[in-house]
């Protein structure tokens, strides 16, 4: 099988799994699950890092999709959805899930210098980048049984981790704002 390719999709699972793991450790982040193993910082350290090594994971999955050339998918493909004509609809679904990606990324680079509103309501759209990246690798998997599993798992964890989310009380501070900024605030 051509490396390239056995590259797309093995890093295309390896970013699901993280960015359920982003989305699960930036539910902690919010409210402020810890404990003295696990303490606030550290999450909220997890949460980001996590974060930047799922883009480099996606950055090798989508520049092996456009290198690769084995299906007709190009770079603008990877920013302008349901261009392709390879599984149009999948595909695109997965541009949709990189440009709300880039959108929570950039907002969270300038989190300072913008209203805190916005910044949260475009954070908000990471369940859907989640829940589209789902559907995007369901669609579009080549290994269909591996796919589901996986799929099926990653779920489940967010599902549960969004249920214990309402189901916990609300923090007294402000659960948007970050461990650091919290600090800085009191001081
Ligand atoms: C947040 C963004 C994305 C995530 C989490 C993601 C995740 C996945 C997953 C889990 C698979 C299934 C891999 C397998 O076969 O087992 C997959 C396949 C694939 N993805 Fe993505 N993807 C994303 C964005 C994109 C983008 C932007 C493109 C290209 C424009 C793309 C192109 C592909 C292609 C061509 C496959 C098929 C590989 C195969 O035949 O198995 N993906 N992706």
């Amino acid at each position: 099988m051509n490396p390239l390719w056995l590259a797309t999709r093995a890093t295309g699972e390896i970013s699901l799994v993280l960015f359920t793991v982003v989305t699960i450790m930036g539910i902690a982040t919010t409210k402020g699950w810890a404990s003295s193993r696990w303490p606030e910082s550290v999450v909220t350290l997890l949460h980001r890092n996590i974060s930047l090594l799922s883009v480099v994971f996606l950055g090798v999955h989508i520049g092996t999709t456009v290198i690769d050339g084995y299906v007709p998918i190009g770079w603008l493909d990877v920013v302008i959805p349901f261009q392709t004509t390879y599984k149009t609809l999948w595909v695109g679904l997965g541009t949709i899930a990189f440009d709300l990606m880039l959108a929570v990324i950039i907002t969270s680079l300038v989190r300072r210098r913008i209203p805190q509103t916005l910044w949260k309501g475009v954070h908000w759209t990471s369940y859907l980048m989640w829940a589209v990246a789902v559907v995007h690798g369901l669609g579009v998997g080549t290994d269909q049984l591996l796919t589901r599993v996986l799929a099926a798992a990653m779920t489940a964890l967010v599902l549960g981790a969004v249920v214990a989310r309402f189901l916990t009380p609300h923090r007294q501070d402000d659960p948007v704002v970050s461990v650091t900024t919290r600090t800085e605030i009191r001081r």
